[in-house]
């Protein structure tokens, strides 16, 4: 994995794609497993590309070659040959087999990237991550995904130590061996590519489910995992189950195996993984109960159960002809889960915090020099582009299409695409393709949102006039350059909108050069560079409502004044966009504060607005709870240059004050009071909501009055039924710097020390403490024996969340938070590379900071990128930031 200095790994690029040279339709592998050492032989049949003179060349990476054979013949050395990575024979011909023995040390293997172990030697389970080119670390092979072959799986180990043996596909045998070996055999009658293999072999335990499809085939649903954590996942199938049914009756679409296994690791560098009918799970979105989940990890559980789940069509069945495609898969696929998560809970709140990450993960991406399109154009490692404009950008260019053409064309849209691209490798084009055939509608102008960088930057200025009962919206776009892309195209951007009178009602829609009542809501789509809409019949200035359920992924600069924002969040029945008018007049605010002139009037408008809402005891808790939420520091921090993330800080806590002071103290204390005195572990979504409504309610009296808010998160913390009390009780006895935070906090870990999900809150918790004593304590955490650079999940709870989530203790003004950071990485680098990478994307942003903090984190960048034996993975990260 690891390149010598001075060798940057090659570009790869979109426009070189090239059919494969050979390719394989069989594939046969038996495995002997160990945890030190197992051996794995693949018999490959081999198919011919355009030109069958072509030398073979398949990868091969860490691989200790033991035979190889053509036709069961031996090839004598000079016939092929095995460097750089790669295998390469002349004169092979189609329908050959290939037949190679290699050997692997999987529990050498801390990348958790091919074949690995999870946990310790003693007691830990084996398992294979392949994703995205992973299983060149298991076998010989063109380790590309329009490599579709069927597999026939083989594997063998001692039945006392790995009881459990899985692979994806059917059952196919099983049976005993010498020596208290025993085999086992799984056959997967799809075509499928080579990222999509699996196995699992271990002490494993598990619970059971049979479920009927609709077309009706009978499935056994079993998730597994080891013993302490095995009754935490009754959540996670009940998740599954109605993932299923979902598809069944959303997209047609029904699951085509006889098994589907699903197994929780603790050892994983992303979230989970659709290997077929045998998916992969980090515990952290699998294992759910009250004791040690918050309720928002129930929510990612079900989200992330559903994600993998929705993948059997959408990236298994129909997959990608090469990674630039990526976003097919998992764009589409993550609007699916948020289409379903939408569907299970509230559709407006699912809306408002979707949009919020985005913001937050994509927006912050796409405008620093990491930026890059959903569809890239190159790259030299694939790992690094498992991002967020891959997966949540490419979600809202789906939900954009979806909207363009309707509910019932999106579905039959989708019908024509999974039909016909079954057991295909696709590309964005046969996926717009098929929409627009379904819709006929000429959807091409939308190819370029895959291809250009960039967030659209919306201009909206209205004007009316009262003489004629006219009102004029002028929209514009731009896309400011972004590495790669010095000139930007126009989008076709949908602007969902209504009108509203001064009294919050929408009225009734007709545009100038036509008839056609539009009823009280239209989508206007602009396609040009800058356009005017012209609205009649209008007897009083209309404030507009824009964008309506974020229609799409833009930034948008309207120039409203604070009251009318303010009657957009009093009145519009659209909770997204009611939300979205306060988060404008908070930013209003802020960007006033920012510069150091008079907010009140936003202040005024937007806290007013609140506090009446705050008033209205109907409205629903979860929403109330999200109103009362100031934009992210990050989105903050995205509106300036020459950052400074301590005052940006301190200025969202001026946003938080204004509200609590607004509403001021017994009115936030009563109703604090009346949600604690009901509270439960319940999970409704009902009790969910005002358990977040409860959090939020102790975080602003917390601002307003510590010496109140300290003993009530102290009988919270000593009397919360469950984890999400727990945990908000002790983020506000640690965020206000209480004495009462340390013996919470060593509770906290007596109860919890043996269970690894709750401790890496009890890091993460910790972590995120603002502030300049951040970084002593996240050093003393680092040297903790509970803490590891080998866990991922430790690892970001930790170290991820101070980079990332925590900028006034990261980005010091003396830059040591730089150079603490910078030393963890190295070490972390040589024994996970993926995740190194992940954790150097924290400096995106680096020059946007101010002079001094920017400095300094540009020295330790290019100190960095200097360093011999960086992997590809962080190589490639750190020089993109630089560039
Ligand atoms: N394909 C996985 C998902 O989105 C993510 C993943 C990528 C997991 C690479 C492992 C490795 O569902
Ligand atoms: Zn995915």
């Amino acid at each position: 994995m690891n390149k010598p200095a001075g060798m940057p790994a090659p570009l790869i690029r979109l426009a070189d794609y090239q059919p494969p040279a050979w390719s394989v339709s069989d594939v046969d592998l038996e495995f002997d497993l160990a945890i030190e050492r197992s051996e794995v032989r693949a018999r490959l049949v081999l198919q011919a590309g355009p030109d069958p003179q072509a030398p073979l060349r398949f990868n091969g990476e860490g691989l200790e070659l033991l035979e190889i054979l053509l036709d069961g013949e031996p090839l004598p050395a000079g016939r092929y040959r095995h460097e750089h990575e790669l295998l390469t024979i002349e004169g092979v011909r189609h329908g050959q087999v290939l037949e190679t023995r290699v050997a692997l040390a999987p529990a050498a293997n801390t990348a958790l990237e091919g074949l690995y172990l999870s946990g310790r030697r003693e007691t830990g389970f084996l398992l294979t991550q392949c994703e995205a080119e992973g299983f060149r670390h298991i076998t010989f092979f063109p380790d590309r995904p329009d490599v579709q072959a069927r597999y026939t799986v083989t594997l063998r180990a001692d039945r006392e130590r790995f009881p459990v043996l899985l692979a994806g596909g059917n059952p196919a045998g099983h049976g005993e061996l010498e020596n208290g070996r025993h085999w086992a055999r799984f056959v997967d009658p799809y075509p499928r590519p080579s990222y999509l293999f699996a196995l699992v072999a271990g002490r494993l335990e598990r619970i059971s489910q049979d479920y009927r499809t609709a077309d009706g085939r009978d499935v056994a649903l079993h998730i597994w995992a080891e013993a302490d954590v095995i009754d935490r996942c009754d959540y996670a199938m009940d998740a599954l189950v109605r993932s299923m049914r979902w598809d069944e009756q959303v997209y047609g679409r029904n699951y085509d195996l006889d098994v589907f296994h699903v197994v929780a690791t603790h050892d994983f560098n992303m979230g989970a993984m659709e290997n077929k009918g045998l998916n992969i799970f980090n515990a952290k979105y699998l294992l759910a109960d009250p004791d040690s989940s918050t309720d928002e990890e129930y929510l990612h559980v079900e989200a992330v159960v559903a994600h993998e789940y929705f993948h059997n069509w959408s990236g298994n069945r129909v997959t990608c002809r090469d990674w630039f495609q990526l976003s097919l898969k998992e764009g589409f696929t993550v609007f699916r889960d948020q289409s379903f998560s939408a569907d299970m809970n509230s559709a407006s709140l699912k809306r408002i915090q979707d949009v919020s990450t985005l913001r937050r993960a994509q927006f912050s991406e796409d405008a620093g020099p990491l930026s890059h399109p959903v569809r890239p154009a190159q790259y030299r490692e694939i790992n690094n582009f498992y991002t967020a404009t891959v997966y949540e950008k490419g979600a809202e260019l789906v939900r954009m299409l979806a909207g363009r053409v309707g509910p019932q064309a999106f579905r039959q849209g989708t019908d024509l695409y999974f039909e016909r691209n079954d057991g295909r490798a696709a590309t964005i084009e046969d996926f717009v393709g098929a929409l627009g055939e379904a819709s006929g509608i000429d959807l091409s102008p939308y190819l370029a949102w895959y291809g250009q960088a960039g967030t659209p930057r919306l201009q909206a200025r209205g004007n009316y006039d009262p003489a004629n009962g006219r009102y004029v919206l002028e929209l514009a776009q731009s896309t400011a350059p972004t590495p790669d892309q010095p000139h930007k195209k126009a989008l076709p951007i949908p602007v969902r909108l209504s009108l509203f009178n001064a009294d919050g009602q929408a009225q009734r829609l007709r545009l100038a050069d036509s008839e056609q009542d539009l009823g009280t809501e239209t989508v206007l789509e602009l396609t040009d560079q800058r356009q005017r809409f012209e609205f009649t019949g209008l007897s009083q200035p209309p404030i507009p409502s824009l964008l309506r359920g974020f229609s799409a992924p833009v930034v948008l600069d309207a120039d409203y004044a604070p009251d009318q924002l303010a009657i957009l969040l009093r009145h519009d029945p659209d909770g997204f966009n009611r939300w979205e008018a306060g988060q404008q007049l908070a930013l209003m605010a802020y960007d006033r504060l920012y510069r150091g002139e008079d907010a009140s009037a936003a202040l005024q408008a937007w806290t007013e607005a609140l506090a009446d809402l705050f008033a209205q005891p109907d409205l629903d808790p979860g929403l109330l709870a999200e109103l009362l939420s100031p934009p992210s520091e990050t989105e903050l921090a995205e509106r300036q240059v020459d950052i400074d993330p301590e005052h940006i800080h301190h200025l969202r806590h001026q946003l938080n004050d204004a509200i609590a002071a607004r509403i001021g103290l017994p009115p936030l204390l009563a109703r604090y009071q009346a949600l604690a005195a009901a509270s439960t572990s319940a999970l409704d979504a009902s009790s969910q909501l005002r358990r977040r409504l409860k959090q939020v309610l102790l975080g602003l009296l917390s601002r307003l009055d510590a010496k109140v808010a300290i003993p009530l998160a102290q009988a919270q913390y000593a009397t919360a039924p469950a984890m999400t009390d727990r945990l908000a009780a002790l983020t506000v006895l640690l965020n206000t710097g209480a004495a009462e935070a340390g013996p919470a906090l060593a509770d906290y870990r007596r109860r919890y020390a043996d269970n690894a999900l709750a401790m890496d809150k009890w890091f993460a918790v910790q972590a995120r403490v603002p502030g300049a004593a951040a970084l002593a304590r996240i050093e003393a955490l680092a040297a903790d024996p509970a803490f590891s650079l080998k866990n991922p999940n430790r690892v970001m709870s930790l170290l991820g969340i101070f980079a990332r989530a925590n900028a006034s203790g990261f980005h010091r003004a003396d830059g040591k938070g730089y150079a603490f950071v910078s030393h963890q990485l190295q070490v972390l680098d040589a024994l996970n590379p993926q995740v190194a990478a992940r954790l150097a994307t924290a400096l995106n942003g680096w020059r946007r900071l101010e002079s001094g903090r920017r400095e300094a984190a540009h020295a330790m960048l290019r100190e960095l990128a200097a360093r011999p034996q960086l992997s590809r993975n962080l190589a490639e990260i750190v020089n993109r930031i630089l560039e």
